[in-house]
């Protein structure tokens, strides 16, 4: 669905998405490596259980929202891709401890 404008000045960064191995740029948000790479939804929602993506790609619709290194509801569009991050799809809402 996107392509990456040739860019040989960016350093490669790996990310684990899922379990598996994604190979991000330095710069890019999460949710632009997630979609670059078009592995799928990075969300389901909490009534239907739909799949989304992120839409906005600027902090304002809460679509990209994914658990990152262990931690849930983190806007992927405003997290920059760190070597060794893990993240995975958020399903529904997040648990919230009691
Ligand atoms: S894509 Fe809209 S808030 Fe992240």
């Amino acid at each position: 669905m996107f392509k990456r404008l040739p860019d040989d000045r960016a350093d490669p960064v790996e990310i684990e998405f899922e379990g598996e191995c994604l190979q991000a740029r330095a710069g890019d948000t999460v949710a632009a490596a997630v979609l670059a790479a078009s592995p799928g939804h990075t969300r389901t929602t909490p009534v239907s259980g739909a799949p989304r993506l992120p839409y906005c790609l600027m902090g304002t619709c809460f679509e990209c929202l994914m658990e990152i290194d262990g931690v849930p509801n983190r806007q992927a569009c405003l997290t920059v891709v760190q070597a060794g991050m893990r993240v995975r799809r958020q399903h529904g809402k997040r648990a919230v401890d009691a």
